[in-house]
């Protein structure tokens, strides 16, 4: 077994960040853990000779961005450039518009867990646009990554009830909307047909090889095919048959186990010191102790059928088990299906999976969504070897392969993808810096991953720099990028970074990087538009932020790139303690959803609470002043395409 890390993303809302509570134990100990790091390593040479310290001006401006970049932000305000317009809709709490069921957002936060069981849920992530027949009206749908009780709840966790775990519960999950472009702006259309929340509450299939595993099956479900809810979901992705994929991603922290955690458990971060959720007093399955395989339920990537508000979701085991922030999909020439995933969590891996089928047309009164029900549940599942010469491999993690046998803890294919991470251990994969997000560059096919920080490389007895993860104390973050060889399911592939994130102008070398234009720091959503504009969205910790390295990175942001030059434009800033995440255009490009998420996040280092940069009321301004997540629109005020 590897050493037990503590893998848990170290700027992880999912701690459930309180603005009445202590935050939790965990993301204190990584601030105390980053205070005493002062060991440097070099720069690898692949990384140094990407570029080294780049200067403004340093490079022409790319004629493919057309926009005049705004400042790094440092208010409580939402920043686009001049010409563009910014507008919020589908905040936490709104009605998702379900018929009949439209109860409305009280800003006092007294809403019944019924009421938020039919309203948008906290923490809105990732999303995707639907269009219905044309890019004035379609459906978003969209993640809600965790809950903070001390916003949701009228008086936080002073008391705690059973009422407030289903609230807390109702409050995470998915949300399907319809939206449409009125002459006076994009709004939601409620009430709609297609209006949906998909909770802890929501029945799941499970498909693919651990269906029914004997490690899936639980009191309540002895099948092991049958999964209530999903939780912590980060970021998505449409697929090209018309659903929509969602990462599980840190799902460990809602367990609360035992003293004598097994070695599976201490792999997967099953904890005695839990994130604070306070679920196990109301539901017993989140108590480990007693409930041990409900843990293995999540961790999945699942697949929704927005269009249709009656099929049931399916947790997709296929693509293996892991703090997944996301799944996205390219397709091989002969029409298989390739997903993409990440673990965000540090010194873990990167994921392919390839369809055994093909990608079926709609046809025979099935809807693509219906007609590749079954697609993601066949195939093989890779984990990627970075290699210092610039090339990297694919390792297959096929049960009875090389070590992946009974013999080392694999008793079939099904234990295999419930134990991920233990077989990408046994075959060498390389362990990297926190992957979030991956885009597929639909022109060239190179494909990109944001590794977001990883304050723990280089630091005591965890892994040391390697060619892919060139930063010891790496706060700032990457964003590398391969080539397969040949069609998208090769065995092996080319690499480099796009850009290793940093400020040119901070003292210490490994957090400088070599940013060409606007500087920026933990680069998380990555997403390209049609025109192959690589946009990036930031999401620094508000631990970190406004101080130290990160004095002049401001607030979060989103950034546009021309990756043939490479130069990065910044194009918004957030507001106060939130971070940028997910965005999904009109399929005309003249419309952009972006996710504004925890606005106000109370940072667990409360050296200066008097500081009012930490503090928030966006979007609603109100002197009560509760932030709420919510989805902003963005358009220019020419009509024009975004970015152009
Ligand atoms: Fe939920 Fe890895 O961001
Ligand atoms: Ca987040
Ligand atoms: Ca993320
Ligand atoms: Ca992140």
């Amino acid at each position: 077994m590897p050493k037990d890390f503590d893998s848990m993303e170290d700027s992880n809302r999912s701690a459930n960040p309180s603005i009445h509570e202590v935050s939790d134990p965990a993301r204190r100990a990584v601030l105390r853990g980053g205070a005493a790091l002062a060991a440097l390593a070099a720069l690898s040479p692949l990384a140094a000779s990407l570029g080294g310290c780049a200067s403004p001006g340093a490079t022409p401006p790319s004629p493919t961005l057309g926009f005049k970049a705004v400042p790094p932000g440092f208010g409580d305000q939402l920043v686009v450039p001049e010409g563009y317009i910014a507008e919020v809709i589908a905040a936490w709490g709104e009605p998702v518009g379900v018929p009949g069921q439209m109860p409305p957002f009280r800003f006092d936060a007294s809403n019944s867990a019924a009421d938020q069981a039919v309203q948008m849920g906290m923490h809105h992530d990732g999303l995707a646009f639907y269009p219905l027949g044309s890019s004035r009206r379609g459906l978003l749908a969209m993640n809600h990554e965790y809950a903070d009780d001390g916003l949701l709840h009228a008086d936080g966790m002073r008391t705690w009830s059973a009422e407030k775990v289903r609230k807390s519960m109702a409050a995470h999950g998915l949300s399907v909307i319809e939206v449409e472009q009125r002459d006076s702006g994009w709004q939601m259309v409620r009430p709609s047909r297609y209006a949906r929340r998909i909770t802890m509450a929501t029945p799941f299939d499970v498909g693919g090889p651990a269906a029914g595993h004997p490690m899936m099956c639980t009191a309540a479900d002895p099948t092991g095919r049958r999964v209530l809810g999903t939780l912590n979901n980060c970021a998505s992705a449409a697929t090209p048959w018309g659903t929509y994929l969602s990462g599980e991603e840190n799902f460990s922290g809602y367990f609360v186990g035992g003293d004598t955690p097994s070695a599976h458990e201490r792999r997967w971060g099953v904890r005695k010191d839990s994130w604070g959720y306070r679920w196990q007093e109301h539901d017993e399955r989140f108590d480990a102790t007693r409930h041990p395989n409900e843990p293995n339920r999540f961790g999945w990537v699942v697949e929704l059928d927005p269009m249709d508000p009656t099929s049931t979701p399916i947790k997709r085991t296929a693509l293996g088990r892991a703090a997944h922030e996301g799944a996205w999909v390219a397709v091989t020439k002969d029409q298989r299906a390739v997903v993409y995933s990440g673990e965000d969590a540090r010194f873990e891996y990167i994921y392919k999976f390839v369809s055994r089928d093909r990608i079926r047309p709609a046809g025979n009164g099935l809807t693509a969504a219906q007609a590749n029900r079954e697609l993601l549940d066949h195939g093989t599942l890779y984990v990627a070897r970075f290699d210092a010469d610039g090339t990297g491999r694919w390792i297959p993690l096929v049960h009875g392969q090389g070590p992946l046998t009974a013999a080392n803890g694999f008793a079939d294919a099904g234990e295999v993808v419930i134990k991920t991470r233990q077989a990408s251990d046994l075959l060498g994969a390389t362990k990297m810096d926190r992957p979030e997000w991956l885009a597929i560059d639909p022109a060239s096919g190179w494909v990109y991953c944001t590794l977001t920080n990883n304050s723990s490389r280089g630091v005591g007895s965890n892994p040391g720099v390697d060619a892919a993860n060139p930063r010891a104390n790496n706060t700032m973050g990457q964003i590398i990028r391969w080539k397969e060889d040949g069609d998208f399911d090769a065995p092996g592939f080319r690499w480099n970074h796009l850009v290793l994130a940093g400020d040119p102008a901070n003292e210490r070398a490994e957090a400088r990087g070599n940013v060409k234009g606007d500087f920026f720091a933990c680069p998380d959503g990555i997403a390209f538009d049609r025109r192959g504009v690589l946009w990036v969205q930031t999401d620094a910790h508000a631990t970190q932020m406004y101080k130290g390295e990160f004095t002049r990175i401001g607030n979060n942001q989103m950034l546009a790139c021309d990756v043939a030059t490479g130069e990065m434009r910044r194009f918004l800033t957030a507001p106060t303690n939130c971070e940028v995440t997910g965005i999904t255009w009109t399929p005309d490009g003249r419309t952009a959803f972006v996710n504004i998420q925890h606005p106000g996040e109370t940072p667990s280092d409360r050296s200066d609470p008097a500081d009012p940069r930490r503090f928030s009321n966006w979007p609603d301004r109100r002197p009560d002043g509760r932030p709420r997540s919510a989805t902003v629109v963005i358009r220019r005020a020419d009509g024009g395409v975004i970015g152009a």
